[in-house]
């Protein structure tokens, strides 16, 4: 109905370090009709719990482009022309990752996240940055795949996914794996 915002109460919360999700959802007027959001909002309580957010979305976006181009590159899915998009994908967010790691905010004890480590090192953790920064730029730089390029495009995407895991390695505790 025009101009009602229904919420729709929703099961199945989760709560997770300072973010609690509301046992809502929320419906997203427009073209298509009143759709419903399945995603439920968030109650983020501090600065920690705000940054944090903010980085796992950011590094979720970087893994899909990384995962995007692992697809084509190593599983042979024919999508060579978007690989430029992905690379260049990675090398600008690549400048947004030291930036939500400023403030202190580790994940809780024995919690997925950030270690504690990394504030106690923050030397270290900027030199991965750096890293990074530059080997996804050396990524976005490479010229459109054609056959004869790959093993330059497999060469720099293996850089890339090396300072992922050499920063994690450092300073991510993971989920328990399933
Ligand atoms: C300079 C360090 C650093 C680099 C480089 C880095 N990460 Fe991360 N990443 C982290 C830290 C620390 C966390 C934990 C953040 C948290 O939960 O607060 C993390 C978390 C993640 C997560 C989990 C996000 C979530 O939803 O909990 C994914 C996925 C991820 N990184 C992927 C990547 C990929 C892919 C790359 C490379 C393209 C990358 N990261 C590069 C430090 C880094």
């Amino acid at each position: 109905m025009q101009g009602v915002r229904a919420i729709v109460i929703a099961v199945g919360a989760f709560a997770s370090m300072s973010m609690q999700a509301r046992a809502e959802h929320e419906t997203v007027a427009g073209p298509w009709g009143e759709l419903k959001d399945h995603v439920s909002p968030l109650v983020l309580k501090d600065e920690a719990a705000r940054d944090t957010h903010y980085r796992r979305h950011l590094m979720r976006t970087l893994s899909g482009h990384l995962r995007a181009i692992e697809a084509v590159l190593r599983y042979d899915a024919d999508y060579a022309g978007a690989l430029k998009v992905h690379a260049r994908g990675i090398s600008d967010l690549s400048h947004l990752v030291p930036a939500p790691f400023a403030q202190p905010s580790p994940a809780d004890a024995g919690r997925p996240g950030a270690k504690p480590a990394l504030w106690a090192n923050a030397d270290k953790f900027q030199a991965h940055a750096a890293g990074f920064q530059k080997a996804a730029a050396a990524l976005g730089d490479l010229p459109a795949l054609e056959g004869a390029n790959i093993e330059a495009w497999r060469a720099s995407f293996t850089l890339v996914r090396h300072e992922c895991l050499a920063c994690h390695q450092q300073f991510r505790t993971f989920a328990p794996q399933r």
